[in-house]
């Protein structure tokens, strides 16, 4: 069951998310580094790339009303890099008039849109040139965010400058998962700092030109020790740096932690420290994306030495355990630690789920996500709004079309969108 709709204050918003290369369709826009790694044998479960994902391009107009009819306030969405500029450069009009459109049709819809600048689909002439690694993609970064608040800007309700920054930097160049699939610390290092770079840079280019409530959305799990190794403590604690805290602390002006400069530091471009207090930009809050919690034991080979275990809990189609209370648990500490009284929203929380439309057991995650939310609230934490990923079932990167974490069942031969029952269940609470 989800919890009635009064155990949440008036103003809380509730919203479903998605990402612009995840549901879109790639006609009308450049290539981008996600195309090109999609190509490579290997890369992708099910071999599939976003050309066609859920043709939401065409289709937004009834996703845009699926959002409503489920009762939401707000949608988050992201506008793809590569449609809006092809080369990374120049800008296409085609490109922003389809946001411009689709912000419209929000507010007609009485959606407050709460924009996502980047969301992973970087074009491909900006990963030739070295992408994250390169220093340059900051201005770059920064120029794409000025041409897009200068057409939408002044409609929309909120903006996060990034999505996932440890997916954008450490996934995809330390662990090889996503784009561009690299696997080497000094590239990987490099990435992680140039994300928050260019986070820094679009912040001050974005209030230059008056854009407010600005924001930029991190990922968390908690990670625990496997076993009560001295080595498997130590593992636990430098994947928590590496994924829960380098990017929080730099954002907050509290420098990267000693435990991930340890095997990034001598990597990291020279003069860093002179970024640290651009990146930490003031924030009007803070996007919190939770799934999971994960275990870690130590290994011989080079740093980090961090081997994942599986946990025993009940998992989702990702094979994820599902731990609620991780969601209470780090709301607080980001409070405690770092955020203060800094504004929160959960800006994404949700399972996969091979279950086509009658999915119970999705509506006791959400019911039990919300609650976990709710603890965290009654413990203090000012959290503004919840957003469920995903609206519909889309492209999840490295896994192809295999995870369904849509509250809407896309039939990929068709596109026939089908709410499922989660879908019905927001609608009942939210209507
Ligand atoms: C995080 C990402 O922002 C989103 O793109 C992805 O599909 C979901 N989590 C689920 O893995």
């Amino acid at each position: 069951m989800l919890p009635p709709r009064t155990d949440f204050p008036k103003g809380f918003v509730f919203g479903a998310a998605t990402s612009a290369y995840q549901i879109e369709g790639t006609t009308g826009a450049g290539l981008s580094h996600w195309d090109t790694f999609a190509a490579t044998p290997g890369t992708i479960m099910d071999n599939s790339n976003g050309s066609r994902a859920c043709d939401h391009l065409n289709l937004w107009r009834q996703d845009l009303d699926l959002i409503r009819d489920a009762g939401f306030g707000a949608y988050r969405f992201s506008t793809s890099w590569a449609r809006v500029m092809p080369d990374g450069e120049t800008v296409n009009p085609d490109g922003l008039d389809f946001y411009d459109r689709l912000v419209d049709g929000m507010l007609e819809r009485g959606l407050a849109p709460y924009l996502t600048y980047h969301h992973w689909d970087l074009p491909a002439a900006l990963s030739a040139k070295g992408g994250w690694q390169n220093r340059d993609v900051a201005q770059h970064f920064a120029d794409l965010c000025s041409v897009i608040n200068a057409r939408i800007g002044d409609r929309v309700a909120s903006a996060a400058t990034l999505n996932e920054p440890w997916c954008i930097a450490w996934l995809s160049h330390f662990i090889g998962a996503h784009a561009p699939g690299l696997r080497d610390i000094h590239a990987a290092s490099r990435a992680m700092h140039h994300v928050l770079l260019a986070h820094g840079t679009a912040m001050q280019a974005l209030r230059a030109e008056g854009a407010s409530n600005l924001g930029i959305v991190l990922n968390f799990e908690t990670s625990h020790p496997a076993d009560d190794s001295p080595a498997a403590a130590m593992a636990a604690a430098t994947q928590d740096a590496i994924y829960n805290q380098w990017f929080i602390r730099a954002l907050m002006g509290q420098g990267y932690p000693d435990a991930a400069l340890e095997g990034i530091g001598p990597h990291l471009p020279r003069g860093w420290q002179d970024d640290m207090a651009l990146i930490a930009q003031p924030l009007d809050w803070l996007g919190v994306n939770y799934y999971t919690r994960r275990f870690y034991t130590g290994n011989d080979g080079l740093w980090p030495h961090v081997t994942e275990l599986p946990g025993p809990l009940p998992k989702t189609q990702m094979d994820w355990e599902i731990r609620p209370e991780g969601l209470t648990e780090f709301l607080t500490r980001l409070k405690r630690d770092h955020t203060g009284g800094l504004p929160i929203y959960v800006t994404e929380n949700g399972m996969a789920s091979e279950v086509p439309t009658d999915d119970q057991q999705r509506i006791r995650f959400i019911g039990d996500h919300l609650r976990a939310t709710k603890a965290a609230m009654d413990q203090g934490v000012d959290v503004r709004g919840f957003f469920y990923w995903s609206l519909l079932d889309n492209y999840e990167w490295g896994w192809g079309y295999g995870p369904r974490f849509g509250l809407v069942h896309v039939d990929y031969d068709t596109m026939e969108r089908t709410p499922k029952a989660s879908w019905h269940a927001f609608r009942a609470m939210l209507t």
